[in-house]
């Protein structure tokens, strides 16, 4: 049943974990650490409203440019999630799939990635992407370069580069585009974020922390988006 004005793939620049921990005098990884309970929020208000994608921002291309305690301590809470709540996920019928250049990532992070995506490879359920080592300009450099390739090994012919067939060669591919955007922590900025996905998105920012995000945060950004007026150029 598609419902009018609701929106099917909803993206979330997950932002404010830093800036919580330090107004409640605590670490920035306790802040992290505060914000997967926001993921786990979301995912079942996701669940609950039918929600058919979910694709969440957790570390930036541009992140490696934190501290290493930082970077590392990140690293250890996406593989301790990944490795302590696939089977969940699985159980709620709930397809993940990790974007991001992962050959970066240290290679148990890199196996636990392959584990968690394949058990949960038949589900049907809500699509939830995670963007770890992520850049929305690096994808569509990366995108690019497969395309050179086939073009040059003469497996593809450059007149048939239409828009959708580029969007294949992205880590988005077969994913609806996004049609609501949701930024938290303040900042009025994409960070790299999906670029070339977010065309013709609708963008909401709002000031919350992403650790105080809840359902009622969340309810008003999909208000906000019900009243939008979508002209897609028109
Ligand atoms: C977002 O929160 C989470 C990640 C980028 C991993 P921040 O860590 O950027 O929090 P602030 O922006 O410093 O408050
Ligand atoms: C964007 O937040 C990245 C994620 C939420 C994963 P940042 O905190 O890294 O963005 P900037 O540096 O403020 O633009
Ligand atoms: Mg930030």
């Amino acid at each position: 049943m598609k419902r009018k004005n609701y929106p099917l793939h909803i993206a979330i620049i997950m932002d404010g974990n830093g800036r919580w921990a330090k107004k409640k005098g605590k670490s920035r990884v306790l802040g992290h650490k505060e914000g997967v309970k926001a993921v786990y929020r979301s995912v079942k208000f996701a669940l609950i409203n039918n929600i058919k994608v979910l694709t969440l921002y957790a570390f930036s291309n541009e992140n490696w440019l934190r501290s290493p305690l930082e970077v590392s301590n990140l690293m250890i809470l996406f593989e301790e999630i990944l490795k302590k709540d696939s089977l969940i996920l699985n159980k709620y019928n709930i397809k993940l799939k990790i974007l991001g250049n992962k050959k970066k990532l240290n290679s148990t992070l890199q196996n636990q990635i392959k584990i968690s995506e394949s058990l949960t490879s038949e589900n049907n359920g809500l699509r939830l992407n995670i963007a770890i080592n992520y850049g929305g300009r690096q994808d569509i450099l990366s995108g690019l370069k497969k395309i050179m390739h086939q073009i040059l090994s003469r497996k593809l012919n450059l007149n048939d580069i239409k828009e959708d067939s580029f969007a294949s060669f992205l880590s988005t591919k077969n994913l609806p585009p996004v049609d609501l955007l949701i930024r938290t922590g303040g900042n009025i900025r994409i960070s790299n974020f999906l670029l070339w996905e977010i065309a013709y998105s609708e963008l909401y920012f709002t000031k919350v922390f992403w650790p105080d995000f809840d359902q009622v945060s969340f309810s008003d950004a999909i208000n906000q988006f019900k009243l939008r007026k979508r002209n897609f150029g028109k």
